[in-house]
């Protein structure tokens, strides 16, 4: 569904991203681990269009979308979170996601402005129920519990049903509780979904992930199933057991 090739970006002297191919699994779980400044949210912001690759190129399902804008690739399908959180917290729960809703929706596709805006709340009501945030519904997202907050940006991604989810660090802050349940969460929008994902809790990563890529300062250092990645003693050295937890 993804599939990058050669892909290069620096800041200055710093060769932030190297040459870099990696093709995520369609309907699976992909995960990118490294240490800290290994590169990972950078190939995040080359595919989602935040930044434009030195060198490489970008494919969405087949197509070359590289250097693409966000909203043109949102358009095609493609949802991220970002690191740091983007909800509007005076907002309500439901207030964002109908907005991330009604930001994807194409408007031809509705006859009559009522219309739509019914249609959008539906849809945003559906979306919170099944993440399981319907009580929270007209809260304001400041009010939310952190692992709540982090739930309801997936939720706001989901909104615009994209044909990728791309969720850097999505249990960043969390109780290993709320970890537990974005595991299942995350699990069960695979097949849905094709879910690329920044991950640092590695258990989390070996028990959600079909293929994992591991970076390491800008480069792939191994990419394999997670029984793979645990095996390679190139990863024990450069990354799990010095850094065992750090992203
Ligand atoms: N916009 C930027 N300008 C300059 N340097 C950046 C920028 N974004 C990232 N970097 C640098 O690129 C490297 C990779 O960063 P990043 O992709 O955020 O790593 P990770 O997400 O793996 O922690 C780091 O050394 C970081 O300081
Ligand atoms: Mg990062």
């Amino acid at each position: 569904m993804i599939a990058v090739q050669g892909l290069s970006k620096s800041f200055g002297g710093l060769r932030a991203v190297s040459d870099l191919d990696f093709v995520a699994c369609d309907g699976g779980v992909t995960s990118i681990i490294g240490p800290n400044g290994a590169g990972k949210s950078t190939v995040f912001n080359l595919i989602a269009g935040s930044l434009r690759p030195d060198a490489g190129r970008v494919e969405l399902g087949g197509r070359n979308v590289t250097g693409l804008p966000p909203h043109a690739l949102a358009r095609l399908g493609l949802a991220r979170s970002f690191q740091i959180s983007n909800l509007f917290f005076g907002l309500t729960a439901l207030e964002n996601v109908r907005l991330a809703a009604q930001a994807q929706t194409p408007r031809r596709r509705f006859l009559a402005r009522l219309d739509r805006e019914t249609a959008l709340v539906e849809q945003a009501r559906a979306v919170l129920g099944e993440f399981g945030l319907a009580d929270l519904a007209d809260e304001p997202a400041a009010n939310l519990s952190h692992g709540d907050q982090r739930r309801l940006e997936i939720a706001l991604c989901m909104a615009s049903q994209p044909r990728v989810l791309m969720l850097d660090e999505p249990t960043q802050g969390m109780s290993p509780a709320e970890t537990r349940a974005v595991d299942a969460l995350i699990r069960s929008l695979a097949g849905r979904v094709s879910v690329v994902v920044i991950e640092h809790d590695i258990d989390l990563v070996m028990s959600i992930s079909d293929r994992v890529i591991v970076l390491h300062q800008g480069r792939k250092l191994f990419e394999g199933t997670p029984a793979e990645v645990r095996g390679s003693d190139a990863v024990r050295d450069a990354y799990l057991g010095a850094e065992h937890g750090a992203a």
